[in-house]
């Protein structure tokens, strides 16, 4: 059986093991170093296992600018998020070009080597209004990006010591090992589905409805940094392993979490987030309505729209798009536009915001909005995540 292939063609691989990861961690003594933020140390991470194929580092100056100004790299293939490491003006100042340098994080672990290779400064606000469409600070991945140095270090990187998860460890995958986990079950066609928040009904609708015209569900929870007023991961994972437990076959659908962390940069993210799940095996991708959107910042479907932009073969894995979906009380089922006469009294639609204020409140949001199972973990989750 052929898999999907990897963004690029190849699926990157630069964990280094053995002898030759105990010879550079010596080496990594005598050289210069910056540390790095969490943020930082997934993306690295991410890098080394192949996930963000075809990098193979930190954005240089040039695939930067290319990657801003036309969501691809300077050689043509889409790419439409900027994976770049931020570094303060004095480090950036010790650093020459043909460094090799030691990433170290706040722990003082050597996560790994960068090969320096550019050394540039950037326009932060351009950045925010090409990525994010604006560069209103209200807008929480803009703010993250104002908040780093406007010196960027880019070149190929090598990971010396792979982030321990807290929790849930044996969630996380490369995608070396879902990909061969998929072939091991026989699923020649799988559908990655993206989250950062609990599955809801609207979710389950539409992660089933794929289901019905693929072999699996690769059910892609990201867990990476979130914005404070989302859901814990912790809390999630346990949502999420009740809901399969109670809902899903359990030869059909496949749990394993995206360590990456959020950038809510809507449409651009949703192109960044179906090539991610290329690299992890999957030849489907579901898109909702505002996928991975804050706020009002972008349009519902916009992030369908994106994907336009860019033909079959350049994409390589077929995005599904789904229209807004709801609970219709008249046909007594799950629902959309597409597939609903009633009008919109009959729907029920609650707002994240609403949902996370009744869960907190103790309250379990409609069984038509979400699974009692579910909601009863979250709000135990919520309980312990406030007092913890
Ligand atoms: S995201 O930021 O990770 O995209 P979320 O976890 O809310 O946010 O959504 C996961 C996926 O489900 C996205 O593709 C999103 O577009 C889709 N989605 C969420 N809610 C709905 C809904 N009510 N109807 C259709 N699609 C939805």
């Amino acid at each position: 059986m052929t898999a999907i292939l990897p963004h690029g063609g190849t699926l990157v691989q630069r964990v280094v093991e053995g002898d030759e990861r105990d010879k550079l961690l010596q080496t990594a003594k005598e050289l210069k170093s910056l540390t790095i933020s969490s943020w930082a140390i997934s993306d690295l991470d991410l890098i080394g296992v192949g996930a963000f194929s075809p990098l193979t580092g930190f954005l240089n100056e040039e695939d930067y600018k290319s990657v801003v100004s036309r969501m691809r790299l300077a050689d043509g293939t889409v790419w439409s998020i900027p994976i770049t490491l931020a570094v303060d003006e004095a480090d950036a100042a010790s650093l020459a070009i043909g460094d090799k340098v030691a990433l170290i994080g706040e722990d003082g672990i050597t996560y790994g080597l960068i090969d320096v290779e550019s050394i540039y400064q950037v326009d932060q606000s351009e950045e925010a209004r090409n990525v994010f469409k604006t560069d209103d600070q209200e807008h929480p991945g803009v703010k993250k990006l104002f908040e780093k140095s406007s010196t960027y270090v880019g070149g190929p990187i090598q990971v010396l010591n792979r982030p321990k998860p807290a929790k849930f460890e044996e969630f996380y995958f490369t995608p070396s090992e879902t990909r061969q986990i998929f072939a091991d079950k026989g699923w020649r066609t799988v559908v990655g589905f993206q989250t950062r928040n609990p599955v809801h009904r609207a979710h389950e609708y539409i992660q089933k409805s794929a289901m019905e015209i693929v072999d699996g569900l690769f059910l892609n929870p990201l867990v990476g940094e979130t914005k404070s007023d989302d859901v814990p991961a912790n809390v999630r994972m346990k949502s999420y392993l009740v809901l399969l437990e109670n809902y899903y076959p359990k030869d059909r659908a496949f749990l394993g979490v995206f360590p990456a962390a959020m950038r809510y940069a809507g449409p651009r993210e949703a192109i960044f987030h179906a090539m991610v799940r290329k690299n992890y095996g999957c030849t489907h991708f579901i898109v909702g309505r505002d996928h991975a959107g804050v706020g009002d910042y972008y349009g519902t479907y916009e992030a369908q729209q994106i994907f336009s932009n860019f033909t079959a073969d350049e994409l390589g894995i077929s995005p599904l798009f789904f229209e807004h979906s709801f609970f219709c009380t008249t046909c007594g089922n799950m629902a959309s536009s597409k597939t609903c006469p009633h009008p919109k009294e009959d729907h029920m639609t609650l707002s994240g915001t609403k949902v996370r204020g009744l869960l907190r409140e103790g309250v379990c949001p409609p069984p038509e909005f979400t699974r009692p199972e579910v909601a009863q973990v979250l709000i135990e989750g919520m309980k312990e995540h406030v007092n913890s």
